[in-house]
């Protein structure tokens, strides 16, 4: 139970406005969920107006650079190619990239393609090919503050699959954060996603999901991309995580390879994914990145 302050305290948030004025209202409400078995968010979790100023402009910055690198994608380049103009953008902007070096991850972002599920390692003898389906994942830390997204590049020409497979994920991620709403179970958001992609005959992969992000690189909570029994944490404003579908046309199992990170699915089918840091408003939700 969430200790209670007295009313006309100062909020525990910072805000310098009293409890009763504050967060009394919303610290009920979430010891409502506690007592029916939910979990919920610690304070620590719950973003500062100064966090999340922090967090917007990391998360601005991984955006530029997922657009500006629509104009570098071409067949031929490798994918250490776009590791080191990534590397390069993230540094030149005064950021570094959380990836490198993290849990021995050795590159600045992901790099994952066609039967890659995520966290492809850039290599200088992966060269892009006509019809290729990559993924680019990134996240840069500036002053201190993480923003974490994702996108699918086509390469050249692609399939009418491939293609399908990207826009289907993609929109498993914008129905995502359209059903967000404040004192709601995240397990609202494996919800839509399972039932989007299965309505196209897809599978949700378990074995990854979303997570709380802003502060650190990963925090809790956990944000499943499939249905789950468990009651989920409820979301609250202020709270930012990742939601990052991978959708694959095959089945939902995947695999990690030798090199201990690239994890690829069971059957050799494409994989897709799309990802984007929110935060948790009043309301519903707005995207950062
Ligand atoms: N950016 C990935 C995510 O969305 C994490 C990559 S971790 C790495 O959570 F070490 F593999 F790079
Ligand atoms: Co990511
Ligand atoms: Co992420």
């Amino acid at each position: 139970m969430i200790p209670l302050l007295n009313r006309n305290e100062a909020c525990w948030c910072g805000s310098q406005k009293k409890y009763k004025k504050c967060h009394l209202e919303h610290d009920n409400r979430l010891n409502q969920f506690k007592r029916e078995g939910y979990p919920i968010p610690s304070r620590s979790l719950i973003k500062t107006e100064k966090d999340i100023e922090g967090i917007r402009k990391a998360c601005l910055l991984t955006k530029k650079i997922l657009d500006e690198l629509d104009t570098i994608i071409e067949i031929g380049i490798s994918t250490e190619d776009i590791n080191q103009w990534v590397h390069k953008k993230i540094t030149d902007a005064g950021a570094t990239p959380a990836t490198l070096g993290y849990k021995g991850f050795p590159k600045s972002c992901c790099t994952s393609l066609n039967n890659i599920i995520c966290h492809g390692i850039p290599d200088k003898n992966t060269l892009l090919k006509e019809g290729d389906l990559l993924n680019v994942d990134l996240t840069s830390i500036l002053e201190g503050y993480y923003g974490d997204s994702c996108r699918m590049y086509p390469v050249g020409q692609i399939s009418k699959e491939a293609q399908k497979l990207s826009d289907v994920t993609k929109e498993c991620l914008k129905l995502a954060i359209e059903v967000i709403e404040p004192f709601k179970p995240i397990n609202i958001i494996g919800e839509v996603i399972s039932n989007h992609a299965e309505s196209h005959g897809y599978s949700v992969v378990k074995m990854f999901g979303g997570h709380g992000i802003g502060n650190k690189f990963h925090e809790d909570p956990f944000v499943y991309h499939c249905r789950s029994n468990h009651k989920q944490m409820i979301m609250v404003p202020n709270l930012t995580f990742t939601i990052e579908p991978m959708i694959n046309a095959g089945k939902s199992d995947g695999k990690i390879l030798d090199d201990g990170w690239t994890a690829v699915t069971i059957d050799d089918s494409l994989s897709a994914q799309w990802e984007h840091t929110i935060l948790v408003t009043e309301t519903g939700a707005e995207i950062l990145t």
